[in-house]
């Protein structure tokens, strides 16, 4: 892949956050030694051979929630053949059981293409009894069960790839109608994660475009509808500590992103559609140097953001202007709760929220949920109460003869490396074999 040259990168404390790079070419062939472009700092260039390394590497989390089959089934399509996919599935299960028929697409897709998955439904009360067992009651609500939203599913998501051993993670929507653009947004999840380099990383994707069909004609309109206020106050933040009015966030509310998975556990969730916005708000909280964080060690080094803009036009299901409206406002409830806010960005984000009728005149904005990182789970336990108790849970592990075993997606003994952070350590002292429901 070949990628504009990222000529400006703005810092908050350990927070490294590269200007916006585009997509000059998705595939950009082998690396021959002679890029005279990349010699001149003009652009970035990825081998084809890197990519791949870093895919066979990488676990794709997709969140699901009533999508339709065809749609998914394009879903699976594009994401590379060696990233490992999770799907957590949030679908309805009566009248008719929609999650049974996602899990009959992800076997057939599996069977056919000899590659590995796992999936589980997010109120499963199974799952939720692993999760609570696993040290993580927050996740788990009154009525017993793992909470309704997307930023959950992610959380879950991000919980069984740990398990995987595999060391990146990304997240792709199960709503995008565009198989092309899952397989470019997955290429350039690798191509950034080439590029940042390190330990923690994050890669940050903008759509090129998001096409609407306007008066007969299609649209394609250059930032969402709640990007752009999500951006803009994410901005200002910035701003307000630097001293410097900034554009450089054009990513605030990326439903694809992926980030090494040291630094993916490491961060705390936020529910909903508070989850991306989160993602940078709690990367300033924890690597932002203002606030204490448990994570010194990360502080002496850097978290690199790449933030990508996609040739792919991002054409997913428009469910509405309500909905649009939930989000941004679940994302700046998140930022107005920050620790880190400053009052100027609280006061302008209250001004919106009541000019918007989302709050009102002179009420708080309300809280939103923010959960522990997934590092503070006992995996061990999560796995083994998954296996037993979560009759949603499946594992469907490569077959490279028919009838005869292959890869399993999640392989017991080797949970994760030498660089697993607390809490995801007692993963390594368990050596019992994986169950394999095949
Ligand atoms: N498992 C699960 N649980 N999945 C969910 C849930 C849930 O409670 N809610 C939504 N999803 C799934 C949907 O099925 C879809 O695949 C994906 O999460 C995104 O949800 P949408 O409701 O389709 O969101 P959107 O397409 O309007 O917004 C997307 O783009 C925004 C940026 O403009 C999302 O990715 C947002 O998170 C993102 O901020």
């Amino acid at each position: 892949m070949r990628l504009e040259y990222p000529h400006r990168t703005e810092r908050f404390g350990a927070v490294r956050i590269r200007n916006l790079q585009r997509v000059i070419e998705i595939d950009s062939g082998p690396d021959r030694g002679d890029d005279l472009a990349s010699d001149l700092a003009a652009v970035q260039c990825v081998p084809t051979s890197r990519i791949r390394e870093i895919e066979a590497d990488l676990v794709v989390v997709v969140p699901c929630k009533n999508e339709t089959r065809k749609v998914i089934e394009g879903v699976l399509s594009g994401i590379p053949h060696d990233c490992l996919i999770v799907l957590v599935s949030n679908s309805d299960r009566v009248p008719v059981d929609q999650y049974a028929e996602e899990v009959e697409v992800l076997e057939q897709f599996c069977r056919v293409s000899q590659r590995p998955a796992l999936s589980v439904h997010q109120r499963d009360p199974g799952l939720a009894a692993a999760v609570k067992a696993a040290g993580m009651p927050e996740l788990v609500g009154d009525d017993g069960l793992v909470h309704n939203g997307k930023g959950e599913a992610m959380l879950v998501g991000t919980a069984l790839a740990a398990l995987s051993g595999r060391r990146y993670i990304g997240y792709v929507d199960a709503d995008n109608y565009v198989p092309g653009a899952v397989t470019e947004y997955c290429k350039a999840y690798a191509a950034g994660l080439h590029l940042a380099g390190g330990p923690f990383s994050m890669v940050r994707i903008c759509w090129g475009s998001k096409p609407k069909l306007r008066d007969g004609r299609m649209f394609f309109s250059r930032w969402g509808r709640s990007s752009e206020v999500v951006n803009q106050f994410l901005n200002r933040l910035i701003g307000e500590y630097s001293g410097f009015g900034t554009d450089v966030i054009a990513t605030g509310n990326s439903g694809e992103h992926a980030l090494t998975m040291d630094l993916a556990v490491r961060l705390r969730t936020a529910s909903g559609f508070a989850v991306e916005p989160y993602h940078f708000i709690d990367l300033f909280e924890q690597f932002g140097g203002l606030l204490d964080t448990p994570h010194a060690d990360v502080l002496g080094s850097s978290v690199n953001v790449v933030q990508i803009e996609s040739r792919n036009p991002h054409f997913h299901d428009d469910k509405g202007a309500e909905h649009v409206q939930g989000m941004r406002t679940q994302a700046l409830n998140a930022l107005y709760h920050s620790p880190i806010c400053p009052p100027s960005v609280r006061d302008a984000i209250q001004e919106f929220l009541e000019a918007e009728g989302a709050i009102e005149p002179g009420t708080r904005p309300p809280t939103e949920r923010i959960y522990p990182p997934v590092a503070t789970m006992a995996l061990d336990i999560f796995y083994d109460a998954l296996v037993a108790e979560a009759s949603s849970f499946r594992q469907m592990q490569r077959r490279e003869i028919v009838g005869v075993r292959g890869d399993a997606p999640i392989r017991r003994p080797a949970l994760l490396g030498d660089s697993a952070p607390a809490g995801c350590g007692e993963l390594l002292s368990s050596q019992a074999d994986a169950s394999v429901d095949a």
